[in-house]
């Protein structure tokens, strides 16, 4: 009988699992096990970043094909996962763990003496637990604080942000960051609440201010998820992450991304264009375009298969794009876009 692999036990919902780690280690398919070798290894050297630890699903797979003197770098800006990462790092000395986002990567990284890597992966927005946890205030079927930081040791939560935002500001970030049509009617009756201390009142209310409720969708959720990703200043970091790829990874090394709406997606596939095509926008209208960097191989785009998402309905929006650096020396002035 083949062994449950690490990753089987301790997390359920990581999404396009094999998939991410094969890409980040530059092979086409991570071997199967078989009774003769219940848990294969590839036993890769290098230095290695998951950006998003989450619980660590990656992480862990990832491990089990890395050598003994590799070394892990994760991320994560919360807390909760903080702790997880933690623990592991105490039972696996390849693991090095910083509490920060993914945009400090950079610095993050030099002050561990790395200032290269040969494999970086993203699994972006928020985890299963972070949803399930009504207290911390992303869920708008569960009760909690109206809160929605990723990292709950620093910040401006939601509440505090509803109580001196005007309705224009609110109504531009509604539309902005969860394409809500009706931003203004929504952000004018949040405005009018006397308070926001229940994700549950919250919700309520943007539900009745929806004029055009979808089946199978509640009328909250794109403004839930503007709040979120505008609080956390979530496309932000992808953009200063991605800029930083390019000098952090080494000739050949790998990038491997997995976002879950459009807005994160197209950034990404906007990026990978940009630099493995050297295809800049700004140049359309010049009579010479200059010849630009091309940074990364042909981008490649993967999605999941039917039976992870009958298994993991999580899983239906996401993509994963995986792109391989190539030996173009990085140039300072490219990479300020
Ligand atoms: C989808 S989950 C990752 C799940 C993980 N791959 C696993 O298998 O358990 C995303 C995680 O990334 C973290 N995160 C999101 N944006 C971040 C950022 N800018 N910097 C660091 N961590 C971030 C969230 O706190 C969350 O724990």
């Amino acid at each position: 009988m083949c062994a449950a692999s690490s990753e089987q036990r301790f997390v359920h919902d990581a999404v396009l699992l094999q998939e991410t780690v094969a890409a980040v280690l530059g092979v086409k398919s991570l071997p199967k096990c078989t009774d003769d070798a219940p848990q294969p290894s590839l036993q890769m050297s290098g230095i290695y970043v998951d950006a998003t630890f989450g619980r660590g699903g990656h992480s862990r797979l990832l491990l089990s094909h890395l050598s003994d003197d590799a070394t892990l770098v994760v991320f994560d800006k919360d807390p909760t996962a903080i702790a997880v990462a933690q623990e592991l790092a105490a039972s696996d000395s390849r693991v090095k763990v910083v509490h920060d986002s993914f945009a400090t990567l950079t610095d993050s990284l030099a002050a561990l003496g790395i200032d290269q890597v040969d494999g970086l992966m993203a699994d972006l927005g928020i985890s299963s637990p972070q949803i399930d946890d009504g207290s911390r205030g992303f869920s708008f079927m569960r009760d909690g604080a109206v809160d929605m930081r990723m990292d709950t040791s620093r910040g401006q939560s939601v509440a505090e942000w509803l109580e001196q935002v005007d309705d224009e500001t609110l109504a531009n970030v509604l539309y902005e960051f969860g394409e809500e049509r009706h931003s203004r009617r929504i952000a004018r009756a949040i405005k009018q609440m006397d308070s926001y201390e229940s994700t549950l009142e919250l919700a309520e209310v943007i539900k009745t201010a929806h004029p055009n409720w979808q089946r199978g969708k509640h009328p909250a959720t794109q403004s839930f998820q503007a709040m979120r990703i505008f609080i956390n200043n979530e496309l932000g970091d992808v953009d200063d992450f991605l800029a930083q790829s390019i000098p952090i990874l080494k000739a050949g090394g790998q990038l491997a991304v997995i976002s879950f709406h459009s807005l994160e997606d197209r950034r990404i596939k906007q990026f990978l264009q940009r630099h493995s095509k050297g295809q800049y926008p700004e140049d359309d209208n010049l009579p010479m375009p200059p010849k630009r960097p091309r940074y990364f191989g042909k981008p490649k785009r993967v999605g999941p298969s039917k039976s992870e998402i009958s298994g993991n309905p999580r899983a239906r929006s996401a993509w994963l794009r995986l792109a391989t650096r190539s030996d173009v020396e990085y140039q300072q002035a490219a990479s300020q876009d």
